[in-house]
């Protein structure tokens, strides 16, 4: 097997990136919860991430992908400094798919709890100018390989060249994975009423960075 390289994305690798979020985030307790069924699950959180990946690409983010012989196998979305809302736009663009997907009902549960997350997160992101990493993901196959290290210290080495900080949302039990780059827990994000017809909306770390000649 040859050895994954970095490169920007690009508009052409829309589908590649969204299917390498959609496949490593899927099996988030939350997401499993919310749309037992595998295929579902995965075509509804690709339009998700493509529209993130998107939005990112048309607003001065940063997306990294590595790639080996059989495609991209892990990617990186850093958004630019004041850049870190979610798109409304892409958001909308998102629902006939997720109703196709999901009915009626299932779009409205969905965006009722992922609704409430967001909510949390947005109130409680950081107001000073930062990049912001909304996606790491390596692909099942290409775990514990190195990938998402080479995507974190390459992602780093752009914003301490830029002289910024850093932040992210992560799962609890990321902690030690971040803390390795230089993150610390700045804020404990506890999602009020976080669960809805039986989903759990864990509560998650904001982690922030400074940058490392600071
Ligand atoms: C997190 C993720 C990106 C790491 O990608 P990866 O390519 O496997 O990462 P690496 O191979 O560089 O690092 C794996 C190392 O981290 C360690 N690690 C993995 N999870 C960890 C955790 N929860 N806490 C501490 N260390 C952890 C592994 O033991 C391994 O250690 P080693 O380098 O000593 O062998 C990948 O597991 C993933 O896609 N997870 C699902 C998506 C996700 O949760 N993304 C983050 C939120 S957006």
């Amino acid at each position: 097997m040859s050895s994954p390289h970095l490169r920007d994305a690009t508009a052409a690798d829309l589908d590649a990136l969204a299917a390498v979020a959609a496949e490593a985030l899927s099996t988030l307790p939350l997401w499993t919860e919310l749309i037992p069924d595998r295929g579902e699950r995965r075509a509804v959180m690709a339009a998700l991430y493509r529209g993130m990946f998107a939005d990112a690409l048309a607003r001065g983010g940063r997306v990294r992908l590595a790639e080996d012989e059989h495609g991209v196998t892990a990617a990186a979305l850093w958004s630019s400094p004041g850049n870190w809302r979610p798109s409304t736009l892409r958001g909308l663009q998102a629902l006939p798919g997720m109703v196709r997907a999901l009915g009626l009902r299932g779009t409205v549960r969905l965006m009722t709890v992922s609704g409430r997350g967001s909510a949390v997160a947005v109130k409680s992101h950081p107001s000073e100018p930062h990049w912001y990493l909304a996606v790491v993901a390596t692909a099942d196959r290409s775990r514990g390989r190195g990938l998402g290290t080479l995507l974190l210290e390459d992602g780093l080495a752009h914003v301490d060249a830029r002289g910024m900080p850093a932040y992210l949302e992560c799962e609890p039990h990321l902690e030690g994975w971040y803390r390795r780059f230089g993150f610390g827990v700045r804020q404990v994000l506890e999602i009020p009423e976080g669960i809805v017809d039986g989903a759990v909306l864990d509560h998650q770390l904001g982690m922030w960075r400074i940058p490392s000649h600071a």
